[in-house]
């Protein structure tokens, strides 16, 4: 939308790295079954722009599942005005620490 977007009709790249940390969490959170928070982003590499009207894609995967932590491989994709050519426009590592009611990290429950 233009309200995310530069004078030059770019969007700005905290927009898009939000909307990745939103998808990492909800990922993330089901993995662990239980509520997660950001704790580190790593190896972010925005390779093309995101236009206005472009639908933006943002896909999960689990990386690495440690003893509370998951660091997850995000990539965002681009489908130009909502129809067209779709794009790999930025891809990214976002490490998430399941946390206990008090916010201290918690061990990930074995996957079923
Ligand atoms: C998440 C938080 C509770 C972790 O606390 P902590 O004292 O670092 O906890 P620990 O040292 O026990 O580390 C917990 C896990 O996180 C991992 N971790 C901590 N810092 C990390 C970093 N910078 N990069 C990658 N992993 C990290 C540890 O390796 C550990 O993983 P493991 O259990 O799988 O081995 C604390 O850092 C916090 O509250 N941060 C703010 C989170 C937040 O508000 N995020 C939103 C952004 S505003």
């Amino acid at each position: 939308m233009p309200a995310d977007a530069n004078p030059s009709g770019d969007i700005f790249g905290g927009w898009v790295l939000s909307q990745m940390d939103i998808a990492g969490g909800i990922h993330a959170g089901q993995r662990a079954q239980r509520r997660v928070a950001t704790v580190a982003i790593e190896a972010m590499h925005f390779i093309r722009p995101v236009h206005i009207g472009d639908v933006l894609c943002v896909y999960a995967e689990a990386e690495r599942v440690g003893r509370t932590s998951m660091a997850i491989r995000l990539e965002a994709w681009a489908l130009r005005k909502r129809l067209g050519d779709r794009v790999k426009v930025t891809e990214g590592i976002f490490t998430f620490v399941a946390l206990d009611v008090e916010g201290r990290p918690t061990p990930i429950a074995e996957a079923s």
